[in-house]
C-alpha cells in the first residue's frame, strides 16, 4: 500500500510504501485539496509518527490483516502516537489516512519505471517534484517529457494528477516500441516476459549466460530489421533486467553490446507494475524521435520537462551512446534554443543537467546558456558519467523557466 500526501498545491508530495511494516512515518498538517477531493494534505512536516503496535485493536487488527499491500482498500484511521519533532507535548490519536472520497485511480498502486536506464531520475524525485509548476492538473493540464528514457517523472505525474493531453518521445526505437507494447499488449508482454523469467531463473550460471547471449543476439537481428514485434519488446525488457547494470548502449554499427549482468534473483516481469504503466500510458501519445518533434504539442497549459542526455564531465566519464547519436555542446545549445522557444510560448519547462562546476569552478557553460532561467543545484548520486570511480554524490543542475 501507499500513502499519499500533498501540500496545499501539490507541490510537494510524500509517498510511504507498505506502511504497516514500518515504525515511524512522517505527518503532516491536514488540508483541504480542490484537485483531490476530501483527502488530506500536507504543508510541511510537523510530527514524526509512531505507530503504537500496544493499542491495536481486534478491529484493527482484523483491517490490517486484509490490508495486504497488492489489495487497494486501506483502512481510513490507525492509531498513532505522535510526537512532535521540536520534542514537545505527545499526541495521540486515530490519523486518516485515506478517506472515502478518493477516487479509484487516488487508491491505485502507483506506476514505475518498468526499467533501469541511465540517468534515471527515481533517486532525485523529491527535489524535482518541488519544481511542479503550481497550476498543475488545475490550469496546466498538459504534460510533455521529449527525453523520456525510463521516466520517473513521467510516471510520477500520471500518478498525481489528472491531465487531458500527455506526450512523450524518445530517439531510441527499441525503448519507445516497448512504451508502445505495454501500452498496446500488456498481456501478451507479460506472458513472454514470464517465459523468459522461467527459462533464465531455473537454468544455472553456465546456462544462464548462454541464454542471455542467445537473446542479445536475437534482439539484434530484430533491432538490424527494424522490427516492430512483441518479442522485440520482451527482448528489450529481458536484456535490460539482466544486462550489467541496465545499461542499454549500442556499438558504432547499432548492435546492442552490454555484457550480461550477475543479478542473482533477477525479477524480469513485475506484472502488477507493468499493468500499472500499461493503464496509465493509455491516453499517452508515444513518439519515437527527435524531442523537436514536441514542439506542436507543447502550449502555454503545459508543463515540459526536458532531461537530455548529460553534458560529460569528463573525456573518461562520457557517456551519451542511449542510441547510435551522441548530444555534443551543439545540441545542448540547441536545445536551450528550443527551451526558451517552448517557454516563451507560456510553458512551464523544466530541464535537468550536469553541473560542470563539479570538476572545473570556472565552466558556466550552463549558466550562460540559461542565464534567462531559474538554475538550482542539487545534490544526486550517479553510477554512471560522474568523476573519479565513476559513482558519487555529485551537484546537479535542475533548471525552470523564468
Ligand atoms: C538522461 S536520459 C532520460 C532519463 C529519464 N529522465 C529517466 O528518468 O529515466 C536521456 C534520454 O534522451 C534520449 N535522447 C537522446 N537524444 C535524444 C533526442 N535528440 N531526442 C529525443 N530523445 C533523445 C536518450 O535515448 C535517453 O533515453
Amino acid at each position: 500500500m501507499v500513502l499519499v500526501m500533498f501540500d496545499s498545491c501539490v507541490s510537494r508530495v510524500w509517498q510511504f510504501n507498505a506502511v504497516w511494516s514500518q515504525k515511524a512515518l512522517c505527518l503532516h498538517a491536514q488540508n483541504p485539496i480542490p484537485a483531490w477531493q476530501g483527502h488530506h494534505l500536507c504543508e510541511k512536516p510537523l510530527f514524526h509518527a509512531i505507530i503504537d503496535p500496544g493499542v491495536v485493536t481486534n478491529e484493527e487488527q482484523e483491517t490490517k490483516n486484509r490490508m495486504q499491500p497488492s489489495k487497494l482498500q486501506p483502512p481510513t484511521t490507525w492509531r498513532t502516537m505522535a510526537l512532535p519533532k521540536d520534542g514537545g507535548q505527545k499526541h495521540e490519536s486515530n490519523f486518516a489516512i485515506w478517506d472515502n472520497h478518493m477516487n479509484a485511480s487516488a487508491r491505485s498502486p502507483l506506476a514505475k519505471p518498468f526499467v533501469k536506464w541511465a540517468g534515471g531520475k527515481s533517486q532525485i524525485l523529491d527535489k524535482i517534484r518541488a519544481k511542479y509548476p503550481a497550476g498543475l492538473g488545475n490550469g496546466i493540464n498538459k504534460y510533455a517529457e521529449p527525453f523520456v528514457g525510463g521516466g520517473a517523472v513521467l510516471f510520477d505525474v500520471l500518478n498525481l494528477y489528472p491531465l487531458d493531453k500527455v506526450y512523450i518521445s524518445d530517439i531510441n526505437r527499441e525503448l519507445v516500441h516497448a512504451y508502445i507494447t505495454i501500452r498496446e499488449n500488456v498481456g501478451g508482454l507479460v506472458r513472454a516476459l514470464t517465459d523468459f523469467q522461467q527459462e533464465y531463473l531455473s537454468a544455472g550460471a553456465e546456462k544462464r549466460k548462454s541464454i542471455y547471449y542467445e537473446k542479445r543476439e536475437r534482439f539484434n537481428a530484430l533491432k538490424l530489421a527494424q522490427d516492430c514485434s512483441l518479442e522485440l519488446a520482451a527482448l528489450f525488457i529481458f536484456l535490460n533486467k539482466t544486462c550489467f547494470n541496465g545499461l542499454y548502449r549500442v556499438n558504432a554499427k547499432g548492435g546492442y553490446n552490454v555484457p550480461q549482468g550477475k543479478y542473482h534473483n533477477p525479477c524480469v516481469c513485475d506484472e502488477e507494475n507493468l499493468r500499472m504503466v500499461s493503464s496509465k500510458l493509455q491516453k499517452v501519445t508515444i513518439v519515437h524521435g527527435d524531442y523537436k518533434s514536441s514542439q506542436a504539442f507543447i502550449d502555454d497549459k503545459t508543463f515540459a520537462y526536458f532531461d537530455p542526455p548529460y553534458r560529460p564531465l569528463s573525456v573518461t566519464a562520457s557517456f551519451t551512446s542511449y542510441a547510435q547519436d551522441g548530444f555534443d555542446d551543439t545540441a545542448q545549445s540547441e536545445l536551450a534554443g528550443f527551451i526558451d522557444e517552448m517557454s516563451e510560448r507560456g510553458a512551464f519547462v523544466l530541464a535537468s543537467n550536469s553541473d560542470p562546476k563539479n570538476t572545473d569552478e570556472t565552466d558556466d557553460f550552463f549558466d550562460r546558456l540559461y542565464a534567462k532561467h531559474d538554475i538550482s543545484r542539487i545534490d544526486a548520486l550517479r553510477a554512471i558519467n560522474s568523476v573519479g570511480n565513476g559513482r558519487g554524490r555529485i551537484r546537479e543542475l535542475l533548471i525552470a523557466s523564468g
